[in-house]
């Protein structure tokens, strides 16, 4: 038919992740709206983040293997048996929004390393990625909707700038805190607090 583009596959495959990202797009804008009417539930529980995380990191280890990123966990396994009250499910959410942003933005032959650690009142997770990071007038700037930083724009990465923003929503719904700073792998460093279920308020 005329003006009709053949089903081949590869336009299948084209189409088919267009229509993922506008998904992703959609659900991202109507998180951020649902949170600022202050409609957005939680449904927390007791929650050990060493699993969580320990999961949302196994589930991207391919993506890093395939692009060549070394990852490294210091995630100590069942030793950290203090809960958290968290939502599992936003929690994955931040793991894996941090982890595709470690695998988007850093290149390949470089490294992540995953790193947990727990004091009296917090268990602190940091992230941190080799090479490129981001200028150091701009750390401020990540966590603001639809910011991106101008060498990240061209990446063929169809984000939208708010993968951050949301981050930081479900860190604070959560009596935490989210911090970026340069790691001294040559990237990013992020770093995310959440206090201990028996320390929460
Ligand atoms: N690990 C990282 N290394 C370097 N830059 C990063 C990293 N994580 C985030 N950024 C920068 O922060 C910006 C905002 O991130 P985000 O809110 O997740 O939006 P998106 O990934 O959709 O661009 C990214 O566009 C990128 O410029
Ligand atoms: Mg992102």
């Amino acid at each position: 038919m005329e003006g009709v583009r053949e089903t081949t596959p590869e336009a299948v495959r084209s189409l088919h992740s267009e229509v993922m990202r506008l998904h992703r797009l959609v659900d991202d804008l109507h998180q951020l709206t649902l949170s600022d009417l202050g409609a957005l539930t939680y449904r927390k529980e007791s929650v050990h983040l060493v699993e969580v995380l320990a999961d949302s990191v196994d589930a991207c280890e391919a993506d890093f293997d395939r692009k060549g990123i070394t990852l490294e966990r210091d995630i100590p396994r069942g030793q950290a048996p203090t809960p958290i009250f968290a939502d599992r499910e936003r929690l994955r959410q931040l793991f894996s929004n941090l982890l595709g942003n470690s695998l988007k933005y850093t290149d390949s032959g470089g490294r992540l390393v995953v790193r947990v650690r727990q004091d009296d009142a917090m268990i602190t997770v940091d992230l941190e990625d080799s090479a490129p990071g981001v200028p150091a007038g701009e750390i401020d700037r990540l966590f603001d909707r639809l910011y991106r930083v101008e060498t990240s724009r061209s990446r063929t990465s169809g984000g939208a700038g708010l993968g951050l923003a949301i981050c930081r929503n479900i860190v604070e719904a959560h009596g935490g805190t989210i911090t970026a700073s340069p790691s001294s792998l040559g990237g990013l460093l992020m770093r995310v607090s959440l206090p201990l279920e028996e320390a929460a308020p």
